[in-house]
């Protein structure tokens, strides 16, 4: 099939990418003259394990192609993505400016019957506004349909390719016949496609992310029962998780969960529901919970150091919000360090690939090392905040060498509290104390 996908984040990208690979002529849009820049010369613009790969092979066999202009080719194609930015307003209701700016573009220029295939994570209703606009605007019969994504940044290919299921919001038989087609591959490994209407799919999405969220802080709510008695998180996490109906995954106690989308979904539920006047009780406190949270690990440090940090130094590993992406958008890194600088003091850190993007923010501020061990000899303590395999696989004995403080304050939860009682570390983390 043509295709087209506006906007090359990591959906966008990630999406036109991988359709590509199944066959599919692929152009990939983007107002952002550098990414295309950058994509056109065959150098991706976000780091996702997998994808480049499949990037250069689908760029050189001509099935995936770049271009800035969003009439470029567009009537070529038969189905149309959106992958656009829905940031939150001041209000933490989703600015929908970029979805329904370039939904009144294509209006204007699309010149025979198109899919165009919402995956933007937009409040309820909104696949009727675009699909109002087309109808304003155009006498050609278009289909606007929601299909939400769910892929996960650092595994989105694999997300990608094997996804759990597919949502797919739309009434319209034609639409459901050709979306069917493109989604074959899927269905022939086993993946269900769920039919339904626009705003159940458009709801079933926020209600994914939500439903996530709240999982995460309500384990760190645990893990805060634990901290105050002789409970252990992980003890209670395996028993809490053997119950099939709970389930084992987003239950890991930490700093709180960040990224560019449970964030954002829940403010934008919450800001949707008091819009519609209900009271979403449940995900306020989720919200509340995790900005808690991610600044509780620095009261552990305060009464570690008996309410004295002026002037000492910590270093800290892991900045992206999670491992296996340079992505620091509602880092919890960025929340501790801002909190440990207001209180005056000094911060050296390293991650595998976000430091880059924490210098772009923070500057000389802070202290960047080039790998996990040159900082130790120079901190008072070491943080984690990122669950990074490097760090999870560290020589540990070498650790307990240049870190001459001993002290580590582990917001993952990455090593074992026995390993650490044999090394004579100061080991404090969530929910858990040292043997
Ligand atoms: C999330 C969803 O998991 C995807 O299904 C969805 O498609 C995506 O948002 C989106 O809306 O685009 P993502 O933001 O990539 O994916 O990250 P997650 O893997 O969900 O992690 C989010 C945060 O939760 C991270 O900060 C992570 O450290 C934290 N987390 C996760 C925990 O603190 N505990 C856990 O047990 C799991």
């Amino acid at each position: 099939m043509n295709i087209t996908v506006i906007g090359t984040g990591y959906v966008g990208l990630v999406t036109g990418t991988c359709l590509s690979d199944y066959g599919n002529k692929v152009t990939c849009i983007d107002i952002d003259k550098s990414k295309i820049k950058s994509l056109k010369s065959g150098i991706l613009t976000i780091y996702e394990p997998g994808l480049e790969i499949i990037f250069k092979k689908n760029v050189s066999n001509g099935n995936l192609s770049f271009a800035n202009k969003i009439n470029h080719k567009i009537n070529e194609s038969e189905i149309i993505f959106l992958a656009l930015p829905t940031p939150p307003n001041e209000d933490g209701s989703a600015d929908l400016k970029h979805v329904l700016n370039v939904a009144k573009n294509l209006s204007e220029i699309i010149n025979s019957y198109k899919i165009i295939i919402n995956k933007s994570t937009v409040p309820i209703g909104t696949t009727k506004k675009i699909s109002n606009i087309f109808k304003k605007n155009s006498k050609i019969n278009i289909d606007v349909i929601s299909n939400p994504e769910f892929l996960r940044e650092g595994v989105a290919v694999k997300d990608f390719m094997n996804p759990e299921r597919i949502i797919v919001g739309t009434q319209s038989k034609k639409a459901i016949k050709i979306v069917s087609q493109l989604y074959q591959p899927f269905s022939k490994k086993g993946t269900k496609i769920y039919f339904m209407n626009e705003e159940s799919a458009e709801l079933t999405k926020y209600a994914a992310n939500s439903f996530l969220a709240t999982k995460i802080s309500f384990i760190n709510e645990i893990s805060q029962i634990c901290d105050l008695t002789d409970a252990d998180i992980d003890k209670v996490k395996l028993g809490l998780s053997s119950d099939s109906r709970i389930g084992k995954k987003f239950l890991n106690a930490g700093i709180g969960y960040g990224g560019s989308c449970l964030p954002k979904d829940v403010k934008a539920l919450i800001s949707y529901t008091n819009n519609i006047n209900y009271d979403f009780k449940i995900l306020k406190s989720v919200e509340k919970i995790n900005e808690l949270q991610k600044v509780h690990i620095i009261s552990k440090i305060q009464n570690f150091f008996n309410n004295d940090i002026n002037g000492k130094h910590f270093g800290i590993w892991g900045l992206s919000f999670k491992p296996e992406t340079d992505d620091i958008r509602e880092a919890p890194s960025l929340e501790i360090i801002k909190n440990l600088l207001e209180l005056n003091s000094e911060i050296t850190a390293y991650d595998p690939v976000a430091s880059p993007s924490i210098k772009k923010i923070l500057g000389n501020k802070i202290s960047y090392s080039g790998g996990p061990y040159e900082m130790l000899d120079k901190i008072d303590a070491l943080i984690i905040c990122t669950e990074w395999d490097e760090f999870k696989n560290i020589n540990i004995k070498k650790v307990k060498t240049k870190l001459k403080s001993k002290t580590i304050f582990d917001g993952r939860n990455i090593f074992d509290t026995k390993l650490m009682s044999i090394n004579q570390f100061k080991y404090i983390s969530i929910g858990r104390k040292i043997k």
